[in-house]
Parts: C-alpha cells; structure tokens; sequence
C-alpha cells in the first residue's frame, strides 16, 4: 500500500494533520516549538493541568501507591484511591454509582459495547463527538443521526424504532460550545425501553450537569479537571452490568492510582467554584469584546468559541498568522468537521487575562480582514 500517495493527497487538500512540540507545562501562557504563545486551544477550562495543588496532591499519590496500577480493575489493579474516586464522582454528580475509564474515547466504547446485546437501534445526535460514532461501530448498528439539536427530528426517528434502543447526545458539543437541551430530549423518550446517554465531556466541571433518572452520564477528567481518565455515571445496576460486560473497561489496565489523588484534589478545588467564576467571566467578555468587533462567532455559552470560515486553507491560514502574532488556536478541518465548515476553534481559560483576550481578538479581526 502507497502511504506517501495518501498522505501528499492530505497535504493537498490542506487536511494534513501535524503536531506542535510543547515544551512547558500546559496553560495559558505555554512554550511551542521553540516560541512563547498565549495558548487558546487547550481543553484545560478551569487552568488545573499545572495547579500545584493537583501536583502535590500526584505526587504524594505515587509515593504511597507507585508510579503504575500493575493490572486491570478486575484483576489486581483496582486500589483504594479508585475506590474513593468512584465514590466522591458519584457524590458529585448525585447518582447511585460511578465507574473510572482511562479516558472518555474508552468510557464511550465501553458502554456501547456492554450494550451490544442488549440494545436494538442508536440514534445520535448529528454532530456527536467522534467516540460516540464509533461506538454504533463496536456494536455493529447503522449510525442514524437526528437534526442538530432537533427535537422533531429526533422524535419522527424515535418513531420509526421498535424494541430498546440509545438516543446519545453531547452535552457540550465539542466543535461548536452550544448545548444540548437534555430536558427536552428526556421528555421526547416516553418508551421505558429507550436509555438516554450524555456525553459531557466539555460541560463538566463548569455546568451542574442535569442527568435524569436511569440515564447514562458519561464525563472525562481530562480537560476541564485537568488531570486525565473519565468516568461513567448512573445506577447500581447499570454501573455493575458495566463491570461485568464492557470489554473496554475489562481489557485494559487501570489508571495510576496517583492519577486518582490528583483527580480527588482537582474536584476539591471544582467544588469551591473560584476557577469556574474566572472562566465564566472570561467567557462573558469574549463575547462582548467579539461583538463589539463585529466578528460572526457561533452562538456559545461554553468555553468552545467557533468561528467558522469555511475553507480548511483558509482556517489553515488564520490559524498560522495568529501563531505567528503569538496566539495558538487550531483550525479544526474536515472530517472533524463537516465540509465546507473548517472554523477555528477558540477555547477560554479561567487563568486568562482580558488584555489577552482583547489582543487575541484584535489579531483575529486583521486576520479576517
Ligand atoms: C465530546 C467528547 N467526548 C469524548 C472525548 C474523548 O475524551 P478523552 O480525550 O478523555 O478520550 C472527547 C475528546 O475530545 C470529546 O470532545
């Protein structure tokens, strides 16, 4: 097989993908091959990837459990701290029962595929998140998607299903910041047979999440908790049959348990709500300082600001003359994207500075111009 053919074919379509060398710890203010940047297109929301606090907290964790967990949960890797953990995530988000994944890509499979006898249909949302296509992969179903967000859509498909089924959706939805209305979507699902499963990746940490009854909340811990891993959410029952039938929770080895130290403390410091009221002010202001410049963002309340330009050269283009200016933001092209929508993807900080912000937003309009 040629793969230097597929990959010049990439390069020409201005979709080859490539990875920048980071050089410091990961925060608003980082060092990228060789440059120092003002970063805007970290998944670290509430700026807790380098809070000392996590790392003491890691650092005491290896020195009582070691560096690695040596084993799957189901073997011997599963310790106390994962225990705790499990615990104080299903306090947080008020349901019976959690289970740890190494990280949201795997808590996604992994319920499709403990799902896999036991569902008949999946129908998602249109722009879900790419784990959760893959998921109707694992378990052999066709993808059927709904509208965007379209509750008719949703239903006039929900109609047209017999025997139990998955409607998933994002809650924050990655490539665009807006939100899913779960409300809605649990009041169109009137069949006892039909589970709701949300991915909030994106939310969590800086919505209270709303996760109705016999649902399936699945969360990551990796971006705005800013350690790593993530965790599935629901009742005793539900969180068991994973145990039992998820093959990517039982064939893999649990995280370190350190990891799991660090998480505690990173809740500890969600939980006071200092670093969520810096990001939600942040957010705040990027949108009035983008609209009183006259740029055309997509409408988001979350830390995700899309801009979309079309083009993947063109996003291409903005993208490198920012870096260029200082400022990292990615271009996010097809197929993440649908065609025709590349758009750069800015996302807010609760460490950033508004004179950051404002200069961000300057260099962005002469970009644009
Ligand atoms: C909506 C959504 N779900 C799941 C994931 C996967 O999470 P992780 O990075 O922990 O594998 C992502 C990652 O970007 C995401 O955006």
């Amino acid at each position: 097989m040629d793969f230097s053919n597929k990959i010049s074919d990439l390069e020409k379509n201005h979709l080859l993908r490539s990875r920048r060398v980071v050089k410091s710890a990961q925060g608003t203010r980082m060092q990228i091959d060789n440059q120092d940047i003002i970063n805007f297109c970290s998944n670290d929301y509430l700026s807790l990837a380098n809070h000392p606090k996590i790392k003491e907290a890691l650092i005491t964790g290896v020195e009582k459990y070691g560096v690695g967990s040596g084993a799957s949960h189901l073997v011997s890797g599963h310790s106390k701290s994962h225990k705790i953990l499990e615990e104080a995530l299903s306090e947080f988000t008020g349901q019976e029962n959690a289970l740890l994944f190494s990280s949201g890509y795997t808590a996604n499979l992994g319920v499709f595929s403990a799902l896999r006898d036991e569902i008949k249909w999946v129908i998602q949302d249109k722009l879900n998140h790419a784990s959760l296509i893959d998921g109707s992969a694992i378990i052999g179903l066709p993808i059927q998607r709904y509208l965007h967000k379209n509750l008719e859509s949703l239903n006039s498909k929900l109609k047209k299903q017999t025997g139990p089924g998955l409607v998933v959706t994002d809650n924050v939805f990655s490539m665009d910041g807006d939100q899913a209305d779960i409300s809605g979507i649990n009041k169109v699902l009137d069949k006892t047979d039909t589970i709701l499963m949300q991915d909030d990746a994106h939310g969590f940490g800086i919505f209270n999440p709303l996760i109705p009854k016999n649902s399936i909340y699945m969360a990551t811990l990796g971006k705005a908790a800013g350690v790593m891993g993530a965790f599935v959410a629901g009742n005793n029952d539900f969180i068991e049959f994973l145990i039992q039938k998820s093959r990517p929770y039982t064939y893999t080895t649990a995280i370190p348990p350190s990891l799991c130290q660090a998480i505690l403390m990173s809740l500890e410091i969600i939980k006071n709500g200092e670093q969520k009221e810096k990001l939600l002010n942040n957010i705040e202001f990027f949108k009035t300082v983008s609209n009183q410049l006259g740029l055309n963002f997509e409408d988001s309340n979350s830390a995700i600001q899309p801009l979309i330009v079309g083009s993947s050269l063109r996003a291409l283009e903005i993208s490198n003359s920012l870096f260029d200016s200082g400022f990292f933001v990615s271009a996010i092209r097809p197929p993440t994207v649908p065609p025709n929508t590349a758009r750069m993807r800015f996302t807010l900080s609760a460490n950033h500075q508004s004179n950051e912000i404002e200069l961000l937003l300057e260099k962005v309009k002469n970009a644009m111009a």
